[in-house]
This record gives structure tokens, sequence and C-alpha cells, in this order.
């Protein structure tokens, strides 16, 4: 078991690139499989939750080859099953992709369920009733198989009960393949749901209104593909480091990134007190001198609402405001588990159900702590960044899944992190 320990003290500051996104790399990757040729895919981070689905991908006879520092080829064609019963595949929430991508090209799937972080329930019921939509005959199998048939995909009119990213995107994979035109109304909007809509045009598919409430796409039944295609930054990644500059006094710019992704964390951090200048492709945040961080209230939403995903440490951040904040988390039901650790720090948070109320500007004191999951993982991090002493943040798999290079990056910001265990080695692509 690898652990990090962060010393508590240091000013973080200093430019950080940030990586092509993790979440919208777990798309476009599978969209690659679902078209008909070969692409070459850019800007793909080095994380483990890649290196994951791009064995899965081997282990079903594609070709996976690396051809640059962050660049993958993928070709599909040597796929002759559309049976992904492999172990692998319940490690990773993003492999539930393979679902949506199969079932357009062959016209079924079989595979285990998804796993990924435990946040609570994470039902797949949206991305089923998208593809019954579609023509599809679902199975549950025992052992947690998932089985999809359809003897033609058809076009539909689709609404989900819930904005949801995977199904939005799941319901696109299949849809470019079926006959006539599909509308899913009420569509998640996350910028990595236009990024895996952009890779799929490009490969000739008719997708629009990708990045709005509804998409409509136009299916065919051969998607040529053969195309160099770069992954967006990763906005989760952007904002876990914006927030750092703030929380230990530093000056801290993140580069390679689209600020207008990055919109619903700025507007919060101005409110908060901090200087958030962008630039083209860079965001640089400070406090100005003798300026103080002041409690704000949160809420998660979908986007352009500001991220679940960025739920954990922004609570960390309101530790070290003075005031207090408020936190609701309305998109899991089970997200606020971390807290526990950041109360043994000596944090004082009240939890109750969807709502964490912060009292901020208590001294946190260095302890051990779990890295629950990503995100969570993360803010651990953080925390002992303003935490007094030395604060091993224990089990740190969860973090390796999804940042790339994270130590690294926080020590050339100035973080005093070391490593506990055998590090990530790079995964190996
Ligand atoms: C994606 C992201 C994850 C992020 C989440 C919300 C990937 C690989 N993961 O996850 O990092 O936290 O978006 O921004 O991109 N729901 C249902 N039924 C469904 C699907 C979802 O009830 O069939 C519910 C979920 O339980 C959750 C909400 O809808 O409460 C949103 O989930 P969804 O947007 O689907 O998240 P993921 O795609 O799993």
């Amino acid at each position: 078991m690898t652990s990090y320990l962060v010393k508590g003290g240091n000013k973080l500051s200093g430019r950080v690139n940030i990586s092509g996104s993790k979440n919208a790399a777990l798309g476009v990757l599978a969209a690659a499989m679902a078209v008909d040729g070969p692409s070459v895919i850019e800007n793909i981070p080095q994380v483990i939750d890649i290196s994951l689905l791009l064995d899965i991908f081997r282990d079903l006879g594609a070709e996976v080859e690396m051809v640059g520092e962050d660049a993958v080829r993928i070709d599909p064609r040597t796929v002759t099953s559309s049976e992904a019963l492999l172990e692998s595949v319940r490690k990773l929430r993003g492999s539930y992709y393979l679902l949506g991508a199969f079932l357009g090209r062959f016209g079924k799937v079989r595979m285990y369920l998804p796993g990924g972080c435990d946040l609570g329930s994470r039902p797949i019921d949206l991305h089923i009733k998208g593809f019954e939509s579609l023509g599809a005959t679902f199975t549950m199998e025992e052992n947690g198989v998932v089985s999809l048939e359809a003897k033609e995909l058809k076009g539909a009119s689709i609404f989900l009960d819930q904005v949801s990213v995977g199904a939005t995107i799941n319901i696109m994979l299949a849809a470019v393949h079926a006959k006539g035109m599909t509308v899913i109304d009420n569509a998640a909007r996350e910028p990595h749901i236009v990024d895996v809509a952009n890779f799929l045009n490009s490969a000739g598919a008719n997708i629009r209104g990708a990045g709005t409430d509804v998409i409509r796409i136009e299916g065919s039944p051969h998607l040529a593909a053969d195309m160099t295609y770069a992954i967006i930054p990763d906005q989760i990644e952007t904002g876990t480091y914006m927030m750092m500059a703030p929380l230990t006094g530093g000056d801290i710019t993140v580069e390679n990134v689209i600020p207008t992704h990055l919109e619903p964390l700025s507007a919060k951090l101005r409110e908060m007190g901090v200087t958030v200048e962008e630039g083209g492709d860079t965001i640089r945040c400070y406090m100005e001198p003798g300026a103080k961080l002041k409690a704000t209230s949160f809420k998660t939403l979908p986007y352009p609402g500001f991220p679940t995903d960025l739920q954990p440490q922004a609570v960390v951040l309101l530790c070290g405001a003075e005031g207090t904040g408020r936190m609701i988390e309305s998109i899991y039901e089970n997200r606020f588990q971390y807290i526990d650790n950041l109360r043994r720090m000596g944090a004082n948070i009240i939890c109750s159900g969807k709502l964490a109320v912060v009292q901020g500007g208590n001294p946190l004191m260095g302890a051990p702590v779990e890295a629950r999951d990503l995100r969570a993982g993360a803010a651990m991090v953080m925390a002992g960044l303003i935490a007094k002493g030395e604060t091993k943040v224990q089990n740190v798999y969860p973090i390796q899944r999804g940042y790339e290079n994270f130590v690294r990056k926080m020590r050339s910001l100035g973080a005093d992190i070391s490593v506990e265990g055998p590090e990530a080695v790079r995964p190996a692509w």
C-alpha cells in the first residue's frame, strides 16, 4: 500500500501543465472502438484508469500502440468479439462506454457491470433505458453480466429523467450507428460530451447540439475514422491545482487549459476573495496582499454548475477560509465519506444529508487519513498542505487512477510531499 507524506506550511507557487482530461479520454477511447477504422488520439493522460481501459481493448483484440509521449493509435478492426468478460471491466466505471460502442458496432454486447469510485449507488438504468429505446433487448445475467442485443438499432426520442454524463455519451455511442435520427433530451452538457461528439463527427458521424441539453444524432452505417484527434485538458485536475493557490497563500498558473470550462469554479473563487486571471489557455490564481479568503456557499450541479468532482477539494478550501461555508452535494448520495478524515485533522464540519457546514479557520493538525476515492484523495493531500506537522494519506491508489504525475507536479509547485511504498509506475500503454 502506497502512502503520501505531506508536511504542511509551504505556499504553493509556480506554473503547472495540465494533462488531457481523464473522463474525456475514457469516452473518446471508447468512441475509437465504436468506429470502423484506426485513429490516433493525443493528449491522453498517463493514469491508471486509462491504462486499464487500453488493456481491456488489447484483450478484446484491438491493436493499441503508443505513438508518442501522450498519444495512442487504436485500430478496432481486429476486434472480433463483443464480449468483455474481463475482471478489469469491474475495476473501472469508464468501461461502461463499451456497452454503447459495441451495441452500435456489432448489434450486441455482453460485459460485467462497471466499477469505479464508491460514491453511493451508481445505477446505469438510464443507459439501459436509452439502449432499449433504440431497439435493444436487455438481460441482466448471473454474476453481474449485462447483455444487450438488437437486430437493428433505430433512431428514437430519448428523454433522460436525470442529467447523466455517462448515459448521454453511451447513448450517443450507440446512436451513431442507428438507422435514422436519435434525439437525446435533457442531455448532460459537460465539456467531455462535446469532446466525444467532436471525435465522432471527425470520423464522419452527424451529431448536432452536443454541449446543449438537446443532442440530435443522424445515424450512419459506416464511420471511417483514420484521423488524429487531441483530447481536451482536464477540467478537474485544473480546478484542483487552482484551489491550492488560495488555500496555501501561493500563486499558481495552470497552463494548457480551457478557461471557460472552469467558469463555475473561477466565479466561486472570486466570491471568496481570490484574484483569478484568465489568459488564452492559462488561469492564474492568487490572493492580493492583505486580501482574506472568505467562506461561501457551493452547490454541486451538472455542467455548467459547480462540478461534484471538485466538491471535496472545495470543502478543504472552506476549512482554510474565514467564516461559515456551506456545501450542498446534489449529484451523489454518499460523497461526504471523507469528512470524517478531515474532522480527525481538526476540521469543524457538520454534515446532514446532502449538506455540509464548514466552520473555517480551525487549525488542522497532521494525521493519518485515507484516500477514500479519487477526488477525496486529492482533497486529503490539500488538507495536508495547510495542516501543522505531517499528514499521511494512506492507500493513494485512487489518486493515481486519475491524476497524472501528481507528486512531481505538487513538488514543482513547492509542496513537501514524499512517497512511502511503491510509487505507481508510469502506466505501460
Ligand atoms: C461522470 C464522471 C464522474 C462525475 C459524474 C458527475 C466519467 C467517467 N465519470 O460519472 O467523474 O462525478 O459524471 O459529473 O465521466 N444516474 C442514475 N442512473 C443512470 C446514470 C446516472 O440514476 O443510469 C445518477 C447517478 O447515480 C448520479 C447522477 O445520475 O446521481 C449523475 O451521474 P452521471 O452523470 O451518470 O455520472 P457518471 O457518468 O457515472
